[in-house]
């Protein structure tokens, strides 16, 4: 399965992210490997994920009052991962061709939020101590109703409610890990989704 992500994209994903730092878009990733991914998850076994904590470094900890979903990275070693990170290699050099950030890698995990699970408001790069510049969310439910709930909510630097994204199959976000503060709430189905981080090198940032 080869498959490219179109310049005309690229342009559109670009250009959104300058004029306001984020983007919905309803169909990114095509169907075949989406389809693959969405295997992979239904047969992990939820014991085989990890639940996710908080923090970075000395300061992680489990904090199920924030966070309750389980995860695992993604391997580039590993089918599908690899097509969804060779698509993900896409993104990233055509938007440091178009936009010069200097993005150097990519951290991605599978998510999984079993009914009752929920991720309280947060911002995914601590100001200086972490050099995650741009957060991808995908998501993996081919079945989604709206009483599933599960939403992500996005807020601006106001703290004013700006996207509520439903995580319905197919479905992809893309926004700055810096501005934007989010929150997923209490999913009342099983819900999967693929969280991702593009980020600069620590030398570019001088750590
Ligand atoms: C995260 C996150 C949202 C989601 O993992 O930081 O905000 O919908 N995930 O999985
Ligand atoms: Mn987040």
């Amino acid at each position: 399965m080869v498959s490219q992500l179109s310049e005309a994209v690229l342009d559109v994903i670009a250009d959104a992210l300058v004029d306001k730092g984020y983007i919905f878009l309803p169909e990114l990733i095509p169907h075949p490997i989406s389809q693959v991914l969405l295997e992979k998850i239904q047969t992990t076994e939820i014991h085989e994920l990890k639940a996710a904590s908080i923090g970075r470094g000395a300061e992680q900890q489990l904090n199920p009052d924030i966070r309750r979903d389980r995860i695992q990275w993604l391997e580039e070693q590993s089918e599908p991962d690899s097509l969804y990170l060779d698509l993900m290699t896409q993104l990233k050099d055509g938007l440091n061709r178009r936009l010069f950030m200097g993005l150097f890698d990519y951290e991605s995990h599978y998510a999984v939020y079993q009914p009752g699970a929920f991720y309280k408001k947060h911002v995914d790069a601590l100001k200086g101590s972490q050099n995650r510049i741009l957060t991808t969310v995908f998501f993996l439910n081919p079945d989604w109703t709206p009483a599933d709930c599960g939403e992500l909510i996005i807020y601006d630097e106001a703290d004013n409610e700006i996207e509520r994204i439903t995580p319905k199959m197919g479905h992809f976000v893309i926004f700055l890990s810096e501005r934007f503060p989010h929150e997923v709430t209490k999913t009342q189905a099983q819900r999967n989704s693929i969280a991702g981080w593009f980020r600069v090198s620590n030398s570019m940032h001088g750590f």
